[in-house]
């Protein structure tokens, strides 16, 4: 939807692309934060590669879920060597998504503005991997797929959703701190004892301390790796 030219998709969620051409600088702290978002994020490919349960040969094309500011988008881009047109960043902050296109890492057309859980419920572009870097409890904000919020089924809908989006084969990583990886965890094993799905989960090689010095994700962060998903079966309760 577009009124004099502006894409009006932040409001209506689905579809975006942002429509503004005016490239603003980014100040120093965000581009230090993406930087270390990119490092963090490279790493733990690089730790997944060298474990074997990624293969870059493989992914031909991502899609990065809650992209934030970009730098795990940025990680994924150049860890399997994607064109912008095998890439897209889903954001759901106009800020945020403002700052991906600034800093140039991905180009309007690869950023949907809004709920990225509908733009994958919808399943119209298919991905080879799909990725959920850090929705945890980033200093004050409280994990994405913690049930007690008002979205109490996100888990559920971000996997629904992210099932129907993926290729055959398709991997989806979720990498984050304990609270938010323990209750996908939790889903995950119910999911697999019904054969709903199939994953591994690992523990992360490091620890998080982000640039201003704060151990932020707790002791135990982890990954989990959804192999296997039927979007057909995935049950809504566990
Ligand atoms: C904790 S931040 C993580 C950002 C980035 N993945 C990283 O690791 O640096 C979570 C991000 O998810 C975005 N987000 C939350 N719900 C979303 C949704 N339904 N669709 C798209 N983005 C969403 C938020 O705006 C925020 O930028």
């Amino acid at each position: 939807m577009s009124i004099n030219g502006v894409n009006l998709a932040f409001r209506t969620g689905y579809p975006a692309s942002i429509g503004f051409s005016k490239k603003e600088p980014i100040d120093e702290p965000t581009l230090n934060f993406i930087n270390w978002r990119y490092k963090e994020t490279i790493e733990l490919l690089e730790h997944l590669e060298g474990l074997s349960y990624i293969d870059r040969s493989r992914i031909n094309s991502a899609c990065d879920f809650g992209a934030g500011c970009g730098g795990p988008t940025r990680a994924v881009k150049s860890f399997f060597d994607l064109e912008d047109n095998n890439i897209i960043a889903l954001e759901n902050n106009r800020k945020n998504a403002e700052v991906i296109i600034n800093s140039d890492i991905l180009p309007n057309s690869s950023v949907i503005i809004g709920n990225g859980i509908e733009y994958l419920q919808k399943g119209e572009r298919k991905f080879d991997l799909i990725t959920a870097c850090m929705f945890g409890s980033d200093l004050n904000i409280y994990s994405l797929f913690d049930r007690n919020r008002s979205t109490p089924d996100l888990t559920v809908e971000f996997l629904k959703g992210a099932a129907k989006s993926l290729n055959e084969n398709g991997k989806i990583i979720i990498f984050s701190d304990p609270v938010t990886i323990g209750k996908v965890k939790m889903f995950c094993k119910d999911q697999k004892a019904k054969k709903n799905l199939d994953y591994i989960c690992i523990e992360p090689p490091g620890i998080f301390i982000s640039p201003n010095g704060i151990y932020e994700y707790g002791t135990d962060p982890g990954v989990v790796i959804i192999t296997e998903i039927d979007p057909d079966k995935i049950d809504t309760h566990i």
